[in-house]
């Protein structure tokens, strides 16, 4: 996936849906093609997926009851060994590891009585999400809180359990954007209060922006990402000069959503305006894209 010549779907990244307790696939509005699903028709988009060239997969769990302290992730296991038996070897699974679908508050951290984040508490129950996602066949996770710390503690957590080899893709430069709310409608997970500005970098802060990926890349994270992808498109190879890591690009559903729209209203021809997207954000030097339309690629004419 993060060969440096070249560019194919299997440089794409699909993002899937698992809503636990969920009746029946529920189409997403501004996401076409993309749909909140039940482990059946997850099993189902998974093979379709793959018969169309994708590679790549990062599933993001929903679970049906929110809590303040303990996230039960059973049925993610229970998935990922179903995915994986169907996936074999010829296919990556990576997940998404935040709390914000599993807290009651919607926030991608746990809160002490007086309402400030507990890292502690935080990095903990990520490093148990991780385990089990691990342990359940997933290939790698994929860290998306922003918390400080989280990578350091949750590549402690792999090694410990005799998981050194899974890799960590870590969202290492990831604002606090306006472009994530078809989103938060897929994955239940709005912040019911305030907003994720104390732990998501804000907009106008450059060094700091890079630092967060230098750090993510010291706590030992194997691949980079910035998100949202093409309004950070500016950052992608400063980060790569300055870690050497693969760098990857978040094109998210706000992104996607508008190239939707436009399309809709005959402003763009979406397949030409999806390709052109990725191209630039190829150019501004991502090693993998993650996006919505990745199961298009073969359709649009790129190379696997
Ligand atoms: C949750 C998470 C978000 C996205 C990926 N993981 C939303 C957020 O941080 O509020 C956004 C993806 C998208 O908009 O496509 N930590
Ligand atoms: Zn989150």
């Amino acid at each position: 996936m993060v060969s440096e010549i070249g560019f194919g779907q299997s440089q794409l990244i699909q993002p899937l849906f698992l809503a636990e307790g969920l009746g029946k696939e529920e189409p997403l509005g501004g996401l076409p093609g993309n749909s909140r699903h039940t482990l059946d028709s997850l099993l189902t988009q998974v093979e379709k997926d793959m018969a169309a060239g994708v590679r790549q997969f990062l599933l993001f769990p929903v679970p049906a009851q929110k809590s303040n302290r303990t996230f039960a992730a059973d049925f993610v296991g229970t998935a990922l060994q179903q995915m994986r038996q169907r996936a074999g070897g010829s296919a990556a699974i990576w997940v998404d590891t935040c709390l914000c679908s599993f807290t009651e508050s919607g926030h991608c951290c746990v809160h002490d009585k007086g309402g400030r984040q507990d890292l502690g508490a935080t990095h903990s129950a990520l490093g148990s999400l991780a385990l089990t996602y691990v342990k359940s066949g997933a290939d790698g996770v994929s860290p998306s809180d922003m918390n400080d710390g989280r990578v350091a503690h949750l590549r402690k957590t792999l090694d410990d359990a005799g998981h050194d080899i899974a890799p960590i893709m870590s969202y290492s430069t990831k604002f606090a954007s306006n472009f994530y709310g078809p989103f938060r409608d897929a994955a239940d997970s709005a912040p019911q209060y305030g907003d994720r500005k104390s732990y998501q970098l804000d907009v106008r802060n450059r060094s700091d922006a890079l630092a967060s990926s230098r750090r993510c890349a010291e706590e030992g994270a194997d691949l980079l990402m910035v998100k949202p992808g093409q309004p950070s498109a500016d950052l992608i190879r400063p980060i790569h000069e300055q870690t050497g890591l693969p760098v990857g690009a978040y094109q998210v559903s706000g992104e996607y959503t508008s190239l939707v729209l436009l399309a809709k209203e005959n402003f763009v021809n979406f397949d030409a305006a999806l390709i052109e997207s990725w191209h630039n954000l190829r150019r501004a030097g991502a090693s993998y894209i993650i996006t919505y339309g990745a199961r298009l690629a073969r359709g649009l004419g790129l190379a696997a």
